[in-house]
């Protein structure tokens, strides 16, 4: 990696299970790539499925200024579809001019919802119409490289098949009430068999927040005739990754606690008196904590860890939100096993790197820690990151 930028950034590979010193967190795992030098990242991916990549360093300006990737890695034994189709989600917040406005990590947003923009793309351009073809069997991939905006899309008169999240294989299953969630550095791989009519046209929504529904594109259908007359009839279930398996009788406890961001009457929860400053989210001040503790920015040298582990035992987290916003909460290096929300079993068998928690949620994890070093656990919402909603952990 050359950095051709004119400030230090680094790369890290959202996801991805690899040795430390590859994780791209700057002060933490590796010193920051300064301007016109390079870093060689090396690794060999465990586990097939669909990644991203995104630089740790200067996080909300160099990801909102759209630098992001996608990063597959194909299976031995790959789904039977027609079409392997991918969409990058980015959201921008662009000026009346078009511009990509300025004012990154301002108080509002680091204490609310993070920069929500006002214009999406699929894969770097604005969403034109996708072609597909009556019959055909499509594997999507969808990855959501947004700052901060959440998506639920709806395909409207098609059943998607969720088949991997996080890159990580679950056992086929049809989402809620039809709408695939994705919050920033989620992804989900979805089977849809096109079961239109040719020649028809069919929108996909975005409606996650409330009144704010818009048709994020449109499926065009092809006027040939269908592909097919039956929806394949080949398994839907990817071969699971090596994830190593949780043992429940005998973990390692942990607790997370997400506290502060703004509350009614424009009070800020907590953290502000706390950490003893007088604006709160305001450059590179604290919005947010964790257990207490505000870790702000992208990472940096002499952080302490939360807690430590012992390599090879199971940690059993629990991530509690106390706060009134919705956090995409992220470990490096590992894929958590979803135990329960809210004390509900989560079903499907899902490994998320990601795990999305709404307003006052209880999430419980569980990952075997096999992996030596210390590891972020943060917001990918990138204002609530750079606000202090970081924390990090250590394996021995
Ligand atoms: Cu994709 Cu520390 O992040
Ligand atoms: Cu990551
Ligand atoms: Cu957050």
């Amino acid at each position: 990696m050359e950095n051709g930028l004119g400030e230090d950034t680094t790369v890290h590979w959202h996801g991805i299970r690899l040795p430390n010193a590859m994780d791209g967190v700057p002060g933490l795992t590796q010193p920051p790539i300064k301007p016109g030098e390079s870093f060689v990242y090396e690794f060999t991916p465990p586990d097939a499925g669909t990644f991203w990549y995104h630089p740790h360093a200067d996080s909300l300006v160099q990801m909102g200024r759209g630098l992001a990737g996608a990063l597959i890695v194909e299976e031995t034994e790959p789904l039977a579809a027609d079409r392997d189709v991918l969409w990058v989600l980015q959201d921008w917040r662009l000026s009346g001019d078009k511009q990509i406005a300025a004012g990154f990590g301002s108080a509002m947003d680091a204490a609310m919802s993070g920069r929500v923009g006002n214009a999406v793309t699929i894969n770097g351009t604005a969403p034109a119409n996708q072609p597909v073809r009556a019959g055909e069997r499509v594997r999507l991939r969808l990855a959501n490289a947004s700052l901060a905006r959440i998506v639920a899309l709806r395909f409207e008169g098609h059943r998607p098949v969720i088949v991997a999240i996080d890159g990580q294989p679950c056992d086929p299953h049809e989402p809620e009430d039809g709408r695939l969630v994705l919050a920033p550095a989620m992804r989900t791989d979805v089977v849809i068999d096109m079961q239109g009519d040719p020649g028809s046209r069919h929108d996909v929504i975005d409606d996650f927040y409330d009144g704010l529904a818009y048709p994020l594109t449109t499926l065009a259908y092809d006027t040939a005739p269908p592909l097919r007359e039956h929806p394949l009839d080949a398994p839907l279930a990817l071969r699971r990754n090596p994830l190593p398996e949780p043992d429940l009788t005998r973990t390692n406890r942990q607790q997370i606690l997400l506290q502060g961001g703004m509350m009614g009457g424009g009070k800020l929860a907590g953290v502000g008196g706390m950490m003893g400053m007088s604006m709160p989210g305001m450059n590179g001040g604290a919005a947010w904590a964790v257990n207490g503790i505000s870790i702000t920015g992208d990472g940096h040298a002499g952080m302490a860890p939360q807690f430590t582990i012992e390599r090879g035992a199971t940690c059993h987290l629990i991530v509690r939100n106390e706060t009134a916003w919705w956090h995409p909460m992220h470990v490096h290096g590992f894929s958590l096993l979803v135990l329960s929300r809210n004390g509900a079993p989560v079903p499907h068998r899902q490994w998320q790197d990601t795990v999305l928690l709404a307003p006052k949620d209880t999430v419980e994890c569980a990952f075997v820690a096999d992996n030596p070093g210390d590891w972020m656990l943060h917001c990918h919402v990138a204002d609530h990151q750079m606000a202090g909603l970081m924390t990090l952990f250590r394996v021995t």
